[in-house]
């Protein structure tokens, strides 16, 4: 399995949260993606809108749960999980923020720390909304406490992807989904998608003279990770 993941493309700032492209995956790694993403909850189910619970107990069932995320995650091709999206109510989140990075278990955490000043925005999209892509804007820089799953508490300092991620799955465990981050007009595009089993991404600069608010449906081509993210099997 880490084979896999050391041979992925290198995910870049570029590449939509929270999913790689499937571009390039072998038969047998598509089959393992296939699995990994059915066991994740997808839009319309209501535990994707409940707010979390803190963990008390670091015990090995907790260890062995945050292996079972790291492992879903991987094969799912994804840079982030939140345990709300395996359908289990406690604050536990595990990331990978590119390729060669090591994935990460965090517990309970709190963002202590963000840039007032300093934003991004950037598409994101979500394991839970297939074939969706969405604009978020978030604080560039953020401070995160937290605990790894032996309890030993840990203070993550992120920029860029990787702040990103972590506010991605901080929100999950919050029941918040990067509709309510994004702007309107993309929220409508995006539930109209979900809605009919299709695919939404933002109109593309170049697109926007052209009939972008006429359909959600997004451009056949784009950049190469906002359209594999967004199209194909919807499990991204
Ligand atoms: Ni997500």
């Amino acid at each position: 399995m880490s084979d896999q993941v050391e041979t992925a493309p290198e995910l870049d700032d570029d590449a939509p949260l929270e999913a790689r492209s499937p571009e390039g995956l072998d038969d047998e790694a598509l089959e393992r993606r296939a699995a990994a993403l059915a066991e994740v909850l997808k839009f319309g189910d209501p535990v994707l809108r409940s707010k979390a619970s803190p963990v008390t107990e670091f015990d090995q069932a907790l260890g062995e749960e945050t292996e079972r995320m790291i492992a879903i995650m991987r094969d799912g091709m994804g840079v982030g999980l939140a345990a709300t999206q395996l359908g289990i109510l406690r604050r536990v989140l595990v990331f990978q923020a590119g390729a060669d990075a090591p994935a990460t278990a965090l517990v309970n955490p709190e963002i202590e720390w963000s840039s007032a000043v300093e934003f991004a925005t950037a598409e994101e999209g979500c394991l839970s909304l297939p074939g969706v892509v969405l604009e978020v804007e978030r604080p560039l820089h953020i401070r995160v406490r937290a605990s790894d799953p032996n309890g030993t508490e840990l203070t993550i300092e992120a920029s860029g992807l990787e702040a990103r991620v972590l506010q991605h799955e901080i929100d999950h465990l919050d029941g918040v989904l990067i509709l309510q981050r994004a702007p309107k007009e993309q929220r409508r595009g995006a539930m109209r998608a979900l809605r009919e089993g299709g695919t939404y991404a933002p109109p593309r600069p170049e697109e926007e003279a052209g009939d972008a608010a006429a359909g959600g449906d997004p451009p056949a081509a784009g950049n190469g990770a906002g359209t594999g993210a967004a199209a194909g099997s919807g499990a991204a």
